[in-house]
């Protein structure tokens, strides 16, 4: 995928991008400490081209891609092939998008997230890929969201925060409101089918939407 950079900012964010996702040489720690009152409880680890080659992190994100299909824009039969080539093309190849493993310190994996389609014009993106596979550790999902946005504010430069949750999804989005989110938008979704796969896509065209609706957030400061 080709990306214009147009300054050295840019260019730096993504070169990082890139290290870190490629297993490079890197000025900056692939690995993000989170806090929970002062104390370290977890980490976020870069989902590599080392996970790649790792089936056991494979299995692990399709078992939770599968459990939690729901939540999701599209749902389709989940695989390890599947997920193994997604990671590859949609993860590693995408210039403009990271994802982060939330492990415990005994590197146990607790869930995932990550950022999409970033925007230098704004310096913004949307947080991604948001899951918790394993119950350890309450409010650890609230304390990442929080490392990882200023982790992203201080190395790459971006300080606009944006994502979009299902409506329906209760407690993503009690989980964002506590993170300091708030609705900017509610987008109705046409829901289309195609083979098995079932795909929820925003509309604005009235006589094509569904019973789901998109809420788009932004992050306004910590409550
Ligand atoms: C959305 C999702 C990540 C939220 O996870 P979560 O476990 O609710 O989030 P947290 O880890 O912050 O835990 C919050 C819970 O811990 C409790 N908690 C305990 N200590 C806490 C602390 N220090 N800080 C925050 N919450 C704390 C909260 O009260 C809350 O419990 P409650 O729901 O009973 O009120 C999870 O439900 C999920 O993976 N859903 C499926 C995938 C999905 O929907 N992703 C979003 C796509 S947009």
């Amino acid at each position: 995928m080709q990306t214009k950079i147009n300054n050295p900012q840019q260019k730096r964010t993504l070169n990082l991008l890139k290290q870190l996702k490629y297993n490079l040489p890197c000025p900056v720690s692939p690995i993000i400490p989170v806090p929970q009152d002062l104390k370290i409880t977890a980490r976020l680890r870069v989902i590599s081209k080392a996970s790649l080659g790792n089936p056991s992190e494979i299995k692990l994100l399709a078992k939770w891609r599968k459990a939690k299909a729901n939540w999701f824009p599209t749902i389709f039969r989940v695989t390890q092939e599947g997920t193994r080539r997604w990671a590859q093309q949609q993860l590693l190849e995408n210039p403009l998008r990271i994802s982060f493993m939330i492990e415990d310190l005994l590197k146990q994996p607790i869930g995932h997230l990550g950022l999409n389609n970033i925007d230098f014009t704004t310096r913004s993106y949307e947080l991604d890929n948001v899951l918790r596979g394993n119950p350890a550790i309450p409010g650890i999902m609230t304390a990442a969201v929080g490392a990882f946005r200023q982790w992203v504010a201080t190395h790459l430069n971006l300080t606009d925060t944006h994502l979009r949750v299902f409506k329906d999804n209760k407690r993503a989005v009690a989980l964002y409101r506590r993170c300091g989110f708030k609705t900017v938008k509610t987008v109705p979704l046409k829901k289309t089918t195609q083979g098995d796969t079932i795909s929820y896509v925003e509309t604005e065209d009235e006589t094509q939407r569904g019973e789901r609706f998109f809420l788009r957030m932004k992050y306004f400061g910590d409550s």
